[in-house]
């Protein structure tokens, strides 16, 4: 995270964060909306999401949104049918899909599990260039990109050890066989990730206190072994967003 330094924000309680992230992703997509008639945002999986999209399905929030202007695409998605529990859409669909008011047709499940990955990956591609209009970079410029981090530093699918697809210049959407999980992955890429208006890390909990230093350490060290530290969207807002514990070992600047 060296050239454009993100945004960081600490809300102490984990709740606290979470209504903080819900803010946010109701201020990106009401303001893409209002300005653009339209809105696209790709979901992150894992746990720390699950908090989240229960609170924007929840009545207070949910009716804020204009939901039904909006392509939800996903950051990535594991090698498995998405009835199944490990499914980051399926996840997504049970805590938030299922209470807003999307076309099903807005709604893009990554196929993961398709028999032809290489081909799946880029039809995938191929169906974020036909939706979502291009940016300053003349890439898809998606109006938020929700990321997660794991204690090891990787953010969507993209892994330490994994140099194929950390460095991949030109696919946006790539699946790979991914070593440290002995599972395969399909994932969005840099050039995707960092061609966004809004990026949003959140970060949550004591697992990832270290990381997350070491990752806003601006160290040259950090982009080479912890891949979201090469979250760097180069015409748009990056905000990390992180609860105390995630928060622990920062040195940031007295307010
Ligand atoms: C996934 C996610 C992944 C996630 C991190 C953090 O498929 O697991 O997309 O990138 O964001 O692993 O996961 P937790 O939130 O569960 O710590």
């Amino acid at each position: 995270m060296a050239e454009n330094m993100p945004e960081v924000i600490v809300e102490s309680l984990a709740s606290h964060a979470i209504a903080k992230a819900a803010q946010l992703v109701r201020t990106i997509v009401t303001d893409a909306v209002q300005q653009r008639k339209t809105c696209s945002i790709a979901l992150a999986g894992g746990t720390t999401p699950h908090s989240l999209y229960k609170h924007l399905a929840g009545e207070a929030i949910r009716g804020e949104i204009p939901w039904s202007e909006t392509d939800v695409f996903f950051g990535d998605e594991r090698d498995v049918a998405h009835d199944d529990v490990a499914s980051n859409y399926n996840m997504a669909q049970r805590t938030l899909l299922d209470y807003l008011p999307i076309p099903p047709d807005r709604i893009h499940p990554m196929p993961a599990d398709a028999a032809d990955l290489d081909a799946a990956a880029e039809e995938y591609e191929q169906l974020i260039r036909n939706r979502v209009p291009a940016g300053p970079g003349g890439l898809p410029c998606m109006d938020l990109i929700l990321l997660g981090m794991g204690a090891d530093g990787h953010t969507a699918s993209l892994f330490p050890g994994t140099p194929e697809a950390l460095n991949e210049g030109d696919k946006l959407i790539l699946a790979h066989f991914v070593p440290v999980l002995g599972r395969s992955r399909m994932t969005f890429t840099f050039p995707l990730i960092n061609a966004a208006r809004n990026v949003l890390l959140f970060v949550l909990g004591q697992d990832k206190t270290e990381t997350v230093a070491a990752a806003l350490s601006g160290q040259a060290g950090a982009r080479r072994e912890i891949p979201a530290a090469r979250i760097a969207p180069a015409n748009g807002q990056f905000i990390v967003l992180l609860d105390g514990a995630a928060a622990q070992k920062l040195e940031l600047p007295a307010e």
